[in-house]
């Protein structure tokens, strides 16, 4: 019996002969004719402002954090429920990081919570958009306006998915993809800033190449380059371009085969969540997402061990996903929670993540069969 893995990487083919391209330009470093690619692709998806690849969404998130003048004392507003890098980014500069609770449909930021945090220390607001399900936009873009905030889009799963007809990384200041190989779009490492407001643009590019104005050079606006400002090396080398221009060129067809995928679990589990044993996710109104993840909310921890352990005992990996940060060593340390944390402690406790990966569609069935078997027997009270 085939092991069912949680996630395998998916490649369209193209990705060797784009690598012997890229060989044959004879450019490796970053920024040559298929990082230029990726770019045109990411800012003509967003409709407006500026990509620039980064070697991960946390570079993106780290280079986000020095363009939105982060220093040491201010505060940040993120939900616990995330991964490492939304606050780390921050932490690094020396930011407070003031976690809020999230929403108990979408598991995104509860935008109800985020003004009751907001001191006069605070700098910027980061939405991450769960499962690429869009948190409410209008909302939190109409509170940092009010406060004078950032708002920057930790859209790790968000690409392909839209809030109200809108790209979801090009709604605030600034927004962060990733293309880590458990993407929907995938580089092996990888990821974008999203560069929305124009006035970021350059120093954006300064701070990607080590501080130095490199790009105006090659670009002959500026006749030496030389150090102006801090920055990092947050660019990725030529082979990872090519590898994700290949999945880009695909992103509709790979975007509707994973819904597909999401759409016939989200079928075959209706009748459980109408019979109480599970919640199957939700999609806000206004949203159209891009299937990254399927989950299901069991009714406690336990229930969640047995179940993870059902599925390994059947060779299907199965798993939880993050560890809050508000209760964390390090979070605990640099960090405050304002207010509750209480759907935050469920979802990490309940929720459980199902495999999906393009190739999947010959073995849901498995997988399928599994889930309902383990709630036939213990409604069996086995
Ligand atoms: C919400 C969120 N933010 C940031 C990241 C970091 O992405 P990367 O691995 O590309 O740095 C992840 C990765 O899973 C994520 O889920």
């Amino acid at each position: 019996m085939m092991r069912i893995p949680f996630n395998r990487p998916h490649a369209t083919g193209r990705e060797m002969s784009n690598f012997a391209r890229a060989m044959a330009n004879g450019h490796l470093s970053g920024d040559g004719p298929f990082t230029r690619q990726c770019h045109s692709w990411l800012e003509r998806q967003a409709g407006a402002g500026k990509a620039l690849l980064t070697h991960s969404c946390t570079a993106a998130l780290e280079m986000a954090a020095i363009l939105a003048g982060i220093e040491a004392g201010d505060e940040i507003i993120l939900p616990s429920y995330t991964f490492v890098s939304s606050a780390n980014a921050f932490v690094l500069r020396g930011a407070v990081p003031v976690f809020v609770d999230v929403r108990a449909d979408t598991f995104n930021l509860n935008e109800q919570l985020i003004e009751a945090a907001i001191t006069p220390r605070t700098r910027a607001i980061v939405p991450v958009h769960y499962a690429g399900v869009s948190c409410a936009m209008d909302v939190i873009l109409e509170i940092a306006r009010r406060h004078g905030l950032m708002v920057i889009e930790d859209a790790a799963q968000g690409i392909m998915s839209t809030f109200q007809g809108r790209p979801l990384g090009a709604l605030g200041h600034l927004g962060a993809f990733s293309f880590h190989e458990t993407k929907n779009i995938i580089s092996g490492e990888g990821g974008a800033l999203l560069v929305n407001e124009p006035t970021m643009a350059a120093r954006a590019e300064i701070i990607r190449e080590k501080g130095t104005n490199r790009s105006q050079f090659f670009r002959g606006q500026v006749d030496k380059y030389t150090w102006v400002d801090i920055g990092s090396s947050f660019l990725p080398g030529e082979m990872v371009a090519a590898y994700l221009a290949a999945q880009l060129d695909e992103a509709d067809a790979i975007t509707a085969q994973r819904l597909a995928l999401w759409d016939r679990y989200h079928e075959a589990f209706a009748e459980l969540e109408q019979a109480g044993k599970v919640r199957r996710p939700m999609i806000a109104a206004g949203c159209t997402h891009n299937a990254h993840m399927y989950y299901l909310l069991l009714s406690r921890l336990e229930e969640r061990t047995a179940f993870i352990e059902h599925m390994k005992a059947l060779e299907i990996q199965c798993v939880f996903h993050y560890v809050p940060l508000h209760s964390s060593p390090r979070g605990r340390l640099v960090g405050r929670a304002s207010g509750a944390m209480t759907v935050t402690d469920e979802v990490a406790d309940r929720l459980v993540r199902l495999p999906l990966w393009l190739g999947l569609a010959e073995h849901q069935d498995r997988v399928i069969d599994a889930v309902l078997q383990f709630f036939r027997t213990r409604s069996s009270g086995r």
